[in-house]
C-alpha cells in the first residue's frame, strides 16, 4: 500500500514537473508586462531579462501595449524605438523557445494609447467600431502584426469611456444634485453605448474568424472603471474569446477621487459604496451574463494607490477619509499617487521600528476579513504635512483573491503587472512575491 502511494506520488511529481497534468493544475496565470517600464528611473527600469524568474509561473504573457492609428484604424506599435528597433516584439516572442508552454499575446490599448479629452477622449476606439471597413482594417493589420512577430494572439484592452468618478459635495449641493438626478437621470457618458457594445461583439467575431485558421488566441481585458454592463455582452463574446480578464481594481484613484480616498480593489461590497465597485460583483456579472467560469480571469494589481493625509483626515486611518489628493511619486515608479509593491514594502514599519515608535515609517493594517484589502498610513506631522495613506495588495490579499478564483471555478488570475511587483527581490529574498503568492494559492 505504502509502495503504491510512493509510486503514485512519483508519477504525479513527474507529471507536474513536465507540465502534463491537466484539470486542477491547468488554472491560468496571466502575466501582464507593460513595456513602458523600460523608461522608469533607477531600480524601476525593467527590461526583458527581468521577466525570467517570473516565467516559470506564468501560463500567458501579455505584452503591453500596441495602439491604433487615428487616420486608418490599423493597429500600430506605440513605441517603435523599443518594440521594433530594439526588437522587443521579437525578444518577447523568442522567450517561447525557453518556456515552451508559454503563450505570448500582444495587447492593444490598455490606457497607454490615450488621445483627446472630455467626450473626445479615446474617440478612435469607438469610431473604429462604427464601420465595417474600419473594423476590417484593424482586423487585417492586427492579424499581420501578430503573425509577423510570432505572437500567439491578441488581447483587446479596449479603451472604452470610464464611469464618472464619485463627486464629493457639501450637504446643500448634494441635496440639489439628488433632485437634479431625479429629473434628468445620471449624466450619460456615451450616448451610443448600446451600439458600441454590439459593434464590439462584431469586432471580436470578425477577429476570431480570421485568427481561427492560424490557431491564434483572442482575449479581452476589461480596463478599470469601464462599466462591463454597458460595454460587454458576455454571452455573445463567449464563443469567440479564449478568456476575459477583469481588471477589478482602481475603483478609487487619486486622479479620479482627489478629495476622498478609499479601498482601491475590494473583493466584496462595502457598506455605503456603489454595489458594483468590487471584484465579486464584476465576476457575478460576467458569469450571470453567460461567460463560462473557466474563461474568466480575475486581475490583481501589483501597485498601490496613495493619497496625502491632512488634518481633516482624522486619526484612525480607516477609509473612506478626506484627503488632499495624490501622494508624491515613488522614486522608481515615478507617477503621482502610485507606488509599486517594493516601494510600499520598504515604507512599512518592521516590528523593531514599531517598538521604537515607527520612526516615520507606515503603520500597516491587514485585512482579517479577507474582503477589502490592506492599507498602510502615516498621520500628518504637527505642521499637517507628510501624511500618507496607501491601499494595496500584499501576498496575503493576493492569495485570498487566488483562493476566491479557485473556489468559484474561474479560469485563473492575472497579475497586472509584473513590472510593479518586486522583481528585484528587495522586500524579501523572493523575486515577484505577489506573483508567487498567486501561484501558490491557485
Ligand atoms: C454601470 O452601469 C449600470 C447601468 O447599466 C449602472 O446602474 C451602474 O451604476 C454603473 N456603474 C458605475 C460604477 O457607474
Amino acid at each position: 500500500m505504502e509502495c503504491v502511494k510512493i509510486v503514485l506520488l512519483a508519477i504525479f511529481a513527474l507529471a507536474s514537473f513536465t507540465g502534463k497534468t491537466e484539470s486542477a493544475t491547468d488554472s491560468k496565470l496571466v502575466c501582464y508586462y507593460d513595456s513602458r517600464a523600460y523608461n522608469r528611473p533607477g531600480n524601476g527600469k525593467f527590461d526583458i531579462p527581468f521577466l525570467e524568474p517570473a516565467l516559470q509561473f506564468c501560463t500567458h504573457l501579455i505584452y503591453g501595449y500596441a495602439g491604433i492609428r487615428e487616420d486608418n484604424f490599423k493597429i500600430s506599435p506605440l513605441n517603435e524605438p523599443l518594440d521594433i528597433n530594439k526588437q522587443n516584439y521579437r525578444h518577447i516572442t523568442d522567450l517561447k523557445r525557453k518556456y515552451p508552454g508559454l503563450r505570448v499575446l500582444l495587447s492593444v490599448g490598455g490606457n497607454n494609447d490615450v488621445t483627446g479629452e472630455g467626450s473626445e477622449k479615446n474617440l478612435k476606439y469607438r469610431t473604429l467600431l462604427e464601420s465595417v471597413e474600419s473594423r476590417l482594417a484593424f482586423v487585417n493589420s492586427a492579424h499581420d502584426l501578430v503573425k509577423n512577430y510570432g505572437f500567439d494572439g491578441l488581447d483587446l484592452s479596449w479603451e472604452f469611456p470610464e464611469n464618472k468618478p464619485k463627486k464629493i459635495r457639501n450637504a446643500v449641493s448634494s441635496w440639489f444634485s439628488k433632485i437634479k438626478h431625479k429629473i434628468v437621470g445620471e449624466s450619460v457618458v456615451d450616448e451610443k453605448a448600446e451600439e458600441h457594445k454590439e459593434q464590439f461583439t462584431a469586432l471580436v467575431r470578425e477577429l476570431k474568424n480570421v485568427f481561427r485558421h492560424d490557431g491564434l488566441l483572442l482575449t479581452v481585458s476589461v480596463l478599470p472603471n469601464v462599466n462591463s454592463s454597458v460595454y460587454f455582452d458576455p454571452r455573445q463574446l463567449a464563443p469567440n474569446i479564449d478568456f476575459a480578464t477583469l481588471e477589478a481594481f482602481d475603483y478609487r484613484t487619486p486622479q479620479r477621487n482627489p478629495k476622498e480616498l478609499d479601498y482601491v480593489a475590494p473583493l466584496y461590497e462595502l457598506l455605503d459604496r456603489k454595489v458594483d465597485e468590487n471584484a465579486d460583483y464584476q465576476v457575478r456579472y460576467w458569469l450571470g451574463g453567460g461567460l463560462p467560469a473557466n474563461k474568466l480571469i480575475l486581475g490583481i494589481p501589483t501597485y498601490g494607490r496613495a493619497w496625502k493625509l491632512n488634518d481633516d483626515s482624522g486619526l484612525t486611518g480607516v477609509p473612506p477619509l478626506l484627503t488632499d489628493g495624490a501622494a508624491d511619486p515613488g522614486p522608481y515608479s515615478n507617477e503621482a499617487g502610485l507606488l509599486s509593491y517594493p516601494e510600499i514594502c520598504s515604507k512599512i514599519a518592521t516590528p523593531k521600528e514599531i517598538q521604537a515608535g515607527y520612526l516615520g515609517k507606515l503603520r500597516k493594517t491587514n485585512d482579517p476579513t479577507k474582503r477589502y484589502g490592506s492599507y498602510a498610513y502615516r498621520l500628518p506631522d504637527s505642521n499637517g504635512e507628510n501624511g500618507i495613506w496607501v491601499g494595496f495588495e500584499d501576498p496575503d490579499t493576493v492569495g485570498n483573491k487566488a483562493a476566491y478564483s479557485k473556489a468559484k471555478g474561474l479560469g485563473g488570475i492575472a497579475i497586472v503587472d509584473l513590472t510593479l511587483d518586486d522583481f528585484r527581490g528587495t522586500c524579501s529574498q523572493d523575486h515577484f512575491p505577489l506573483l508567487r503568492a498567486a501561484k501558490f494559492r491557485l
